[in-house]
């Protein structure tokens, strides 16, 4: 790491380093070069079509350009319009509200979600748990914030959720710091696309209420977050686990970072909302004064056209009944595309962390950035990670879902014989 030079010691940045970012500009390169036929560009975190180009939802955008400029122009209320902080909460929980005092704040994406969550529920230096295949920015933000992380193995040999390592954490972190806030990035998890199983939510929940009262004197702040929730389960089978996580103890907190960014396909727009579930009155309180506190130190206030839009469309029931269509239409083709790596990668046994749903299919190996660059020689992008590939069916049609497994086995094994 560089000496500081103006910035604060604690301050200095390499620049450059985001792996996503710096493989996606060789991936647009080599497209322009020779075509996007021959390229697999799996770098992008987003809905994209067959053709690569961006899925933008026309329930969203005609809404979004039929609204007159002041509601577009105008600034949000600090805490976010409040007929927004209605719909956000329907739109989050839909039929599956949880026992609780629940309150909504705007924040810009479910970035600005966990950035709350990170900066209030924790303290200065504190670390804050993670799985240990997770969404890079945690780390970030935990760092801007000036907070640690931890990881814990997020599988177990069953490739399903790691309970025995996730309670070892819990009262590691909690035994050190008298609280503790662990992320759980669920329903399909970025970058592995597992979801936590009801029964397996269950037994988070009878642990952290067992601790909690073991415990009353520390604080357990649990922070799920939905980034892609609605491309899970079948209706709204993916959000019955919020039912399981309500009537907590009066020291469990659960937030939900809510993000429509991939939901309503709203990504540049910047909206979301954190969201607390409260065992008391109180603590739903302090939770609004500190979050809308934290909008006004942070960013002020979010996009007053983004919220108008989702105001709109959960107000008027062929609106909605319309988006809902679009997301479900694109789920299935994800979903299509998804499975078709995964029949692939069965066939030749590339073998892959259990995915369930999701924009992305991660690939364990020994040498991601190597087996990255070997698949660049392919015209093939695919995201190297700490622990593996991440592969993303959320960018790249069925039919090169289908060859990419093929080619993602043959780099790992070329790997393996280089070193
Ligand atoms: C796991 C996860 N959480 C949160 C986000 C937040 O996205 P945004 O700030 O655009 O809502 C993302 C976006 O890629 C994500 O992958």
């Amino acid at each position: 790491m560089k000496k500081a030079q103006m910035v604060i010691e604690s301050s200095v940045r390499e620049g450059g380093t985001d792996p996503i970012f710096r493989i996606a500009g060789e991936a647009a390169k080599r497209t322009r070069e020779c075509g996007s036929e021959a390229v697999i560009n799996s770098t992008i975190g987003a809905l994209m079509d067959d053709n690569g180009n961006l899925v933008t939802f026309k329930a969203v955008y005609d809404t979004l350009k039929a609204l007159p400029n002041h509601l577009i122009a105008g600034y949000a209320g600090l805490a976010g319009q409040p007929d927004f902080l209605e719909k956000i909460i329907e739109a989050c929980f839909m039929t599956c509200k949880p026992e609780g005092y629940i309150r909504s704040i705007a924040t810009p994406g479910g970035t600005g979600a966990v950035r709350h969550a990170f900066y209030n529920y924790t303290e200065f230096g504190d670390t804050i748990l993670l799985t240990d295949w997770y969404w890079a920015p945690y780390k970030t933000i935990a760092h801007e914030n000036r907070r640690e992380v931890k990881t814990f193995p997020m599988y177990n040999e069953k490739g399903t959720f790691n309970l025995e390592a996730y309670k070892e954490s819990v009262l590691e972190l909690l035994e050190k710091q008298k609280r503790v806030l662990t992320v759980l990035n669920t329903p399909a998890h970025n970058p592995t696309g597992y979801t936590i199983s009801d029964d397996e939510w269950k037994a988070i929940v009878a642990f952290i209420t067992e601790t909690a009262k073991d415990q009353p004197d520390s604080k357990i702040i649990i922070l799920v977050d939905l980034a892609y929730i609605d491309f899970a389960g079948e209706g709204e089978d993916a959000r019955n686990f919020m039912k399981i996580l309500g009537g907590m103890p009066h020291n469990v907190l659960t937030l939900y970072a809510f993000s429509t960014s991939k939901s309503y396909t709203m990504y540049g727009l910047r909206n979301g909302a954190i969201i607390c579930v409260a065992p008391t009155e109180d603590i739903a309180q302090e939770f609004v004064n500190t979050c809308t506190y934290s909008n006004r130190g942070s960013w002020s206030n979010g996009t007053r056209g983004a919220m108008e839009t989702i105001t709109k469309i959960f107000s008027n029931e062929e609106l909605h009944a319309q988006a809902m269509a679009e997301q479900s239409f694109y789920k299935c083709i994800l979903r299509r595309r998804a499975a078709a790596f995964v029949e692939e990668a069965r066939k030749i046994d590339l073998p892959l962390v259990t995915y369930c749903d999701g924009f992305f299919i991660s690939i364990p190996c020994d040498h991601p950035k190597e087996a990255s660059d070997k698949l660049m020689e392919k015209n093939t992008f695919v995201v190297a990670l700490g622990k593996g590939l991440r592969f993303a069916p959320c960018a790249v049609s069925e039919e090169k879902c289908r060859r990419a497994p093929d080619l993602i086995l043959e780099a790992i094994k070329e790997t393996e014989t280089c070193s």
